[in-house]
């Protein structure tokens, strides 16, 4: 299988698979306890049909809307996601390059292997600092400051992580940050040379943006869950999420929204906008999907704030699905970390390629011309 074989996100996923040593590619597609959530995220848009209007003239149609106050090309964005250099040695330089040339917002993660002011010199196109609030809170103001010298466009404070979710598939193949060669999984390394040899020539692998402050993720390999166990702020609650608005400044989100309650809250703070999120299945399994959750939160808040629904995206049907109820925009990680895996900037550009292909083909399939013809009466829930 090849990159010009790539059809569709599952087929970016079956390359990674075949590409990575299965710790890095299990790691990226795994997620908490019985991964229900997870594939809860996807099969969720399964359950609502679209209904098409026809002879629409739909020669001329528009794709773009507004995503985080600001003209995007296709209601779509890249979610933050942490440690690309260890999916393909391109990183989220990768991600950037890509993102830009569709004109998408995209995010890094606190644990991005790309640094903060690096992205910046990248990209002038919409960025977004994906911020992990920290025990150390010299580190929290660090990454701030450092985000609004470099120019970024919005922070998104992730609230749904608050511990690590229990992810077995990490626990069976010990993934850590960096990547370390363990016995148990030496034998997908060594047959999976390319990601071997990428990974121990090319440069070093980092975390620049917490590396001032914590040797754990690069001097000192953990699992993740370890990191955001030992780490992280378990004391976060609204109060911080304010005092973070307040000293950012700019364009605020959180990432990590699931409750109608909470989405008011969000709106009470000042937020401009929240992300519905479970974080790809990989925090509470059991809990809902964001797609599932849209119309009591868009009931709750619409209007008011921005609403992207980050989960599940695998086709330009769901992402047109979720703005039929509601949503402002569409988000995801996995939908192109496969494609990252499997070929760095050129996988990106090609799951993008797709994804806007099969937006524009759904919307002339619909009859809709406008995102704003997306609107509750052309869904039916079976
Ligand atoms: C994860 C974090 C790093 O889900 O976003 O693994």
């Amino acid at each position: 299988m090849r990159l010009a074989d790539c059809h569709n996100i599952e087929d970016f996923r079956a390359l990674a698979r075949a590409r990575l040593p299965f710790p890095v590619f299990d790691y990226i597609d795994g997620a908490a306890d019985d991964e229900i959530t997870r594939a809860r995220n996807t099969a969720a848009f399964a359950e609502v049909d679209l209904v098409p209007d026809v002879l629409a003239g739909v020669e001329h149609i528009d794709t773009s809307c507004t995503i985080l106050g600001r003209r995007s090309p296709l209601p779509l964005m890249l979610s933050p996601t942490a440690v690309q250099r260890a999916f393909h040695w391109q990183g989220e330089t990768a991600v950037a390059r890509a993102a830009a040339k569709f004109g998408l917002w995209f995010g890094i993660s606190s644990l991005a292997t790309r640094s903060i002011e690096e992205i910046a010199a990248l990209t002038s196109g919409p960025k977004l600092f994906q911020l992990y609030v920290h025990k150390d809170k010299g580190l929290n103001d660090h990454m701030i400051a450092r985000c609004k010298a470099a120019g970024f466009d919005a922070l998104a404070l992730t609230v749904d992580t608050i511990v690590s979710g229990k992810r077995e598939r990490c626990l069976r193949s010990g993934f850590t940050t960096p990547p370390r060669f363990t016995t148990r999984a030496l034998w997908s390394y060594a047959t999976r040379p390319r990601w071997t040899l990428d990974y121990l020539l090319r440069e070093r692998f980092r975390l620049p943006n917490l590396e001032t402050h914590v040797a754990e993720g690069t001097r000192k390999a953990v699992s993740i869950a370890e990191y955001f166990n030992t780490m992280l702020d378990v004391s976060m609650d609204w109060e911080t999420a304010a005092r973070i608005r307040e000293n950012w400044g700019g364009t605020f989100v959180l990432k990590g929204v699931m409750s109608a309650g909470d989405a008011r809250r969000a709106v009470e703070i000042g937020a401009d906008a929240i992300m519905i999120s479970n974080h790809g299945g990989r925090q509470l399994d059991g809990s809902r999907a964001p797609f599932d959750q849209l119309p009591e939160i868009v009931d709750a808040v619409g209007g008011k704030i921005e609403i992207i629904c980050d989960g599940g995206i695998r086709r330009g049907t769901h992402v047109l699905k979720a703005l039929c109820s509601g949503a402002s925009a569409a988000s995801g990680g996995r939908l192109y970390l496969y494609a990252l895996a499997a070929a760095g900037e050129a996988g990106v550009a090609r799951a993008l390629a797709i994804l806007k292909d099969e937006i524009e083909r759904g919307m002339r399939l619909m009859g809709v011309k406008h995102i704003a013809e997306l609107t509750p009466d052309r869904l039916r829930r079976r």
